[in-house]
């Protein structure tokens, strides 16, 4: 297939948000080990790009700079290489295709933001553009949900309601812009491992429903509404692994946010607050508490993976 002309010399470049859950509530494991849930999603102004040219029939390869980037790996497991290549085989021409892959990272690795996840998502989106592939959204999304639960939330951005194992996302109707403080961990926490103490913890966990509460706050665009309803059934998994978690989530309460969450999976914590001032004013207190390792401030919602050159 001939590269298209207006994208061969660059390449396409893809920018991709992190998420946070608002809620996340969480089912007893289900027969193929993931865990049934009811989750709220919200994209939050902390990016990854992904940079893909084109490379020689069947060859892929992915550079990553940027925050963590000595912790992603650079085979076949990275998500953004499988998310090509899966694209390739399914959606390709007879002949092969082929893609050189630049991450660059903003969001943690292993910090409950889904990062991997907007990887392999930007990845999905670069890789239709550059390789001219005619993909409808249903194809998109379906590829999305095969890579990963958080996957189709990356695409779509914005606030969504996410059920099955998350990979099922629908928008949700939210007003108004939120201002985040994020504080990210010392060390990262993995996803599996906070699922598996999360059913060591509550073995009888009912199925999960989304809080009315969390969506009649978003209908209002009030963030103190919203900072009430916040609620995370991993939290208690997350601060058994990481009980320095606990002072995170104090601390920022003490210095004025409205509300507290571990994000996902953590170790990321999220704090909401009332405007940028406040935000600001918060993580100057969190970064001299010196209680994590970065504190970052967000806006959200904001807009799926897109492109950008
Ligand atoms: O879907 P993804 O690959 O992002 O999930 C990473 C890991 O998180 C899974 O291997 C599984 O252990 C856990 N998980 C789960 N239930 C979910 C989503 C993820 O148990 N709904």
């Amino acid at each position: 297939m001939a590269p298209s002309p207006s994208r061969t010399a660059t390449g396409v470049r893809v920018r991709v948000p992190a998420k946070i859950n608002l809620a996340l509530k969480v089912g007893a494991p289900r027969a193929d080990g993931y865990h049934p849930l009811a989750t709220v999603y919200q994209a939050v102004s902390v990016y990854d790009e992904v940079h893909a040219a084109w490379a020689g029939p069947d060859e892929f390869d992915v550079v990553v700079s940027g925050e963590g980037a000595d912790q992603v790996p650079l085979d076949d497991s990275n998500l953004a290489v499988r998310a090509a290549k899966l694209l390739a085989r399914t959606h390709g021409p007879n002949e092969s295709l082929g893609a050189s892959l630049s991450i660059k990272k903003s969001i943690p690795v292993a910090g409950g933001l889904a990062g991997g996840s907007a990887n392999g998502a930007a990845a999905l989106l670069a890789c239709a553009v550059l390789w001219d592939l005619d993909v409808t959204a249903d194809g998109m999304r379906a590829l999305a949900a095969e890579l990963g639960s958080d996957v189709p939330f990356a695409l779509l951005g914005g606030t969504a309601v996410g059920s099955g194992r998350g990979e099922d996302v629908a928008p949700a109707l939210a007003q108004g812009t939120y201002h985040w403080v994020l504080a990210f961990g010392f060390h990262g926490l993995s996803t599996a491992a906070v699922y598996r103490r999360f059913d060591e913890l509550s073995p009888n966990a009912p199925p999960p429903e989304v809080p009315a509460g969390l969506m009649n706050a978003l209908r209002s665009g009030d963030p103190k509404l919203l900072a009430r309803a916040l609620s995370n059934d991993l939290e208690p998994a997350a601060l058994d692994l990481q009980p320095r978690l606990r002072t995170v989530l104090q601390t920022g309460l003490e210095y004025g946010a409205l509300g507290a969450l571990v994000s996902g999976s953590g170790p990321t914590c999220a704090f909401l607050v009332g405007d940028e001032s406040a935000a600001v004013d918060l993580s100057v207190s969190l970064s001299a508490e010196g209680v994590c390792r970065a504190v970052r401030r967000a806006t959200g919602p904001v807009i799926g993976a897109r492109v950008v050159n």
